[in-house]
């Protein structure tokens, strides 16, 4: 990943519309933006044993994520050697080894080759110098990342910033609370990501956030992370939900007081979120498909809390959002309309805006074409 060095003519303007729909486009984003970018696979929680996997897919790539005999998770290209058969099916399960389903290629959980029927009649193969190709991995704070190309800053080194926020929550020993939510959206990427890191429409568009807000949302851009937060407010919401969730909600020991009715909001450059509340965790990635479709993944974890009021709270929690949800669906899909408009020009960013002026300048220096009002011609479709 480039770093910025240059002055940005275009830092007060967004980024232009045919950037969220131009296959072309979308070609060199996933070379130059996506492939570099770290991806959250899952948690160690989640692959707890030996033999234990999550399989992941992204950018027409598939990743499995295994953990070895000797207790180390690993990534892998989840492609057979031989044909090119994809090897593992199904986002998780277990397996002693890796058998491939078309020739029984079979691999140790290293990622070694050590079987191949008939393998006296391959000439020059010899077992146990083949293996499936390594992909960067990194845990953080017990999250399991991967990339596809190396050579930018750590997933440490991006979160630096926030690390001293994150700390109390104890990620490392969260548990998955089982609750994954897959939703395919037909809107570019960078949509998702732009209302995701949207300070300015809290107030407007959703009443439930204001309710439980106030007027006091924040919002800082650090080098790689978007951060985000409200407090709730004191004042009984005149929603249900909303107001048995504010009353219900435990405290939480282990959170410093000012956290304890604090959300909080971190996005990751470029497609990665975690919404950290005193009762659960998410992370939330917005997965590109194709130039104009998205799947927008959701994995909630939790610290074990048998109380009765975390169990309601953290329904209360999932049901509020749910709401929230729907209002950024429905706000995401009027701005990719909107943007395949003739007449749409990159609109001006305020100063407060600092999340799209940070994600606008970062992709205009990865991609200069990103400054054009229109698609160079040969990049029109
Ligand atoms: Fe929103």
């Amino acid at each position: 990943m480039n770093e910025i060095t240059v002055a940005d003519p275009d830092e007060h303007l967004g980024l232009p519309g045919w950037i969220y729909s131009n296959p072309r486009f979308f070609a060199v984003e996933c070379e130059r933006v996506l492939a570099p970018s770290w991806q959250v696979v899952c948690h160690l929680s989640d692959i707890p044993r030996a033999g234990d996997f999550h399989t992941f897919e992204f950018i027409g790539e598939s990743i499995v994520v295994i953990r070895g005999r000797d207790g180390v998770p690993r990534a892998f290209s989840n492609v057979c050697l031989h044909r090119g058969a994809r090897l593992i099916d199904g986002p998780t399960g277990q397996c002693g080894r890796i058998v491939c389903p078309y020739h029984a290629w079979t691999y140790d959980l290293e990622g070694r080759l050590i079987g191949v029927p008939s393998h006296e009649t391959y000439r020059a193969l010899r077992l146990g110098e083949h293996h499936l190709p390594s992909i960067e991995l990194e845990v953080f704070k017990g999250f399991i990342f991967a990339r596809l190309a190396g050579g930018g800053p750590s997933v440490a080194e991006m979160m630096a910033p926030c690390a001293h926020e994150l700390e109390p929550y104890r990620f490392e020993a969260l548990q998955p609370f089982g609750r994954v939510t897959l939703r395919l959206r037909p809107v570019n990427w960078k949509n998702i990501g732009d209302n995701y890191s949207d300070g300015l429409h809290i107030c407007v568009a959703h009443p439930g956030l204001s309710r439980l807000f106030g007027r006091d949302y924040g919002i800082e851009a650090t080098r790689w992370v978007d951060k985000m937060w409200g407090k709730l407010v004191d004042e009984p919401s005149g929603n249900l939900s909303e107001r048995a969730y504010q009353s219900l909600l435990p405290d939480v020991g282990y959170l410093p007081s000012d956290r304890r009715r604090l959300w909080s909001y971190f996005r990751l450059w470029p497609n990665t979120a975690f919404d950290v509340y005193p009762d659960q965790v998410d992370f939330m990635q917005w997965i590109p498909i194709s130039p104009t479709e998205t799947l927008i993944r959701e994995v909630a974890y939790v610290l074990p809390d048998t109380r009765r009021e975390m169990k309601a709270a953290r329904y209360l929690n999932w049901r509020i959002n749910r709401q929230v949800n729907a209002e950024d669906t429905a706000l995401v899909a009027r701005v990719q309309q909107g943007m395949a408009s003739r007449w749409f020009e990159p609109g001006p960013l305020s100063e407060t805006e600092v999340c799209p002026r940070g994600f606008a300048r970062r992709l205009r220096a990865l991609i200069p074409e990103a400054s054009l009002r229109h698609a160079p011609a040969d990049w029109s479709v």
